[in-house]
């Protein structure tokens, strides 16, 4: 059974990316810092979810959980960093600072560091993250800097670490996708555009399935898809 851990998965696209791996037979290890929702994840599940409540910011929350994974499950052949967050167009002051880059950028890169040897160790595995458009493009997220600061660090970290582990086996992929119908959105924070128009979470979760079933010799290494009606 392969063996897929996903950040950010009681909700939106983290929530569809679970559910539909487990449908297809994975063992999930799901983490998000809310208990609750991950044990109704748990419970919706067509097969196997394990919910291992984690606070991605935290890094020695990082490595304990990491390290039950590996006990419990032995491996780990897929990690999807996709827990993130946004300033939902709140004035930034250091606290957000912390919370943005904390979650977005230092999350990502807590989990990449806790999954890297074990992948290494068994010959290969796929990290795959949700960065955003506003990782490889400025003018399209209007003046919020922070949240396109921390999404252009993973985009450039996951083009400069993927070039060192291909060599292990290991393939990095960073998704970059526009407006996704998410809580993400809402009232406070609402989608600029025709909200009708938004992609759909479960496409992202069939985009990262079709990436990880074609051959290990094709790398998709950023992949760039937006609602038409974006401006970019
Ligand atoms: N929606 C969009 O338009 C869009 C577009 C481009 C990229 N993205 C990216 O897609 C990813 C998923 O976002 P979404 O749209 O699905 O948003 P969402 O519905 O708000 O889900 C965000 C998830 O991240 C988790 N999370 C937040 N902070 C966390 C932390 N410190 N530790 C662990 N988990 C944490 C949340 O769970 P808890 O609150 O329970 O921790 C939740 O499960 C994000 O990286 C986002 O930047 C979204």
């Amino acid at each position: 059974m392969r063996l897929m851990v996903i950040t950010g998965a009681s909700s939106g696209v983290g929530r569809a990316t679970a559910l539909r791996f487990a449908s297809e037979g994975y063992a999930v290890c799901a983490l998000a810092r809310s208990a609750n929702k991950l044990d109704e994840l748990v419970v919706e599940a067509v097969g196997k979810i394990y919910p291992y409540p984690t606070d991605v910011s935290d890094s020695q929350a990082v490595e304990r959980t990491f390290a039950k994974i590996l006990e419990e499950h032995g491996k780990i052949d897929v990690l999807v960093n996709n827990a993130g967050v946004t300033t939902g167009g709140r004035p930034i002051d250091f606290a957000m600072i912390d919370r943005i880059i904390d979650t977005n950028l230092k999350g990502t890169l807590y989990c990449t560091f806790a999954a890297l040897p074990s992948m290494r160790q068994n010959g290969g595995g796929h990290i795959v993250n949700v960065a955003s458009i506003a990782g490889v493009n400025i003018s399209a997220q209007g003046d919020d800097g922070l949240y396109i600061a921390s999404k252009h660090g993973v985009v450039a970290h996951s083009e400069a670490l993927g070039r060192l582990v291909r060599r292990d086996g290991v393939l990095v992929t960073a998704l970059c996708p526009g407006g996704i119908d998410t809580p993400l959105w809402n009232d406070e924070n609402p989608y600029p555009y025709d909200e009708g128009m938004m992609i759909q979470p479960e496409e992202v979760a069939d985009l990262i399935a079709y990436i990880l079933a074609q051959p290990k010799r094709t790398l998709f290494k950023n992949v760039i898809f937006v609602p038409v009606v974006e401006q970019w």
